[in-house]
């Protein structure tokens, strides 16, 4: 199986307004040009609208960062996968640690999810990652791999679904594993993938996720099963998120 090509996704978070998005998402296609990755940004969903026009034609993707398990109904406040769809996204994240922290969100739901986003036919980025304590307890691998095994629905890598390996304790912090923490997690996650989705699971891309920026990423995309990254602050700064991707 081919290597896949490297995925640089932008996560904006809860970040800005409407102008500043559509300047954001304007500026990064400005530089796209020419790069070595994939491109995606995923503005806050309110955005989604204002911002689909400016990378409409262009070769930067366009995503979400979380949707509802079911296709409509009584769920008030909620946005589903296919009306993220209809807003012009291809792509969502889910079960970002963020969401499972401050949402309860758990494997099963993020699983459901996903098979809604499929559904809708939206590439799902299932994020998973340890807390700093399940790590210094030795229980890092282990907890990546219950989440993985809970939270990828059957047809994840025919659908090109996305892993996104996040380490709690690395998310805005500046701090990031070592090079060989993240290349031992990215051999598991390739083993857990290619056993939980068979030889299809090769072309599932493993991003890293954590304090990415443009002085680390060279070393940190070079490493081996590491098929992009997921960057948060460095997202919001059109010229960070380029010189990441420019790293690849
Ligand atoms: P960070 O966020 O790059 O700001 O650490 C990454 C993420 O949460 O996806």
């Amino acid at each position: 199986m081919p290597v896949p090509r490297t995925l640089i996704a932008g996560n904006w978070k809860m970040h800005g307004t409407v102008a500043d998005a559509v300047a954001l998402a304007r500026a990064v296609v400005a530089g796209s040009a020419g790069l070595p990755a994939d491109l995606l940004i995923c503005p806050p969903v309110v955005h989604l609208l204002a911002v689909a026009p400016a990378v409409s034609g262009s070769a930067v993707g366009l995503g979400a960062q979380d949707c509802h398990a079911a296709g409509k109904g009584a769920h008030t406040g909620d946005v589903s996968a296919g009306m993220l769809r209809d807003a012009g996204a291809a792509w969502v994240i889910l079960g970002h640690s963020e969401r499972r922290a401050d949402h309860a969100e758990t494997d099963a739901q993020v699983a459901a999810k996903a098979a809604a986003a499929m559904a809708a036919g939206l590439c799902p980025i299932v994020c998973v990652g340890e807390t700093l304590a399940q790590r210094e307890a030795g229980e890092a691998e282990a907890v990546v791999a219950g989440q993985l095994a809970g939270s990828l629905p059957p047809g994840f890598a025919e659908a090109g679904g996305v892993v996104a390996y996040e380490p709690v304790w690395a998310i805005g912090t500046g701090l990031t594993p070592t090079e060989g923490d993240i290349r031992a997690m990215h051999a598991r996650l390739r083993a857990e993938v290619l056993g939980l989705c068979g030889p299809a699971g090769g072309g599932v891309r493993l991003l890293y996720g954590g304090s990415v920026k443009p002085g680390n990423a060279a070393a940190i995309l070079a490493l081996p099963e590491v098929n992009g990254a997921l960057v948060g602050g460095a997202a919001l700064v059109a010229a960070d998120f380029l010189a990441i991707a420019a790293a690849a």
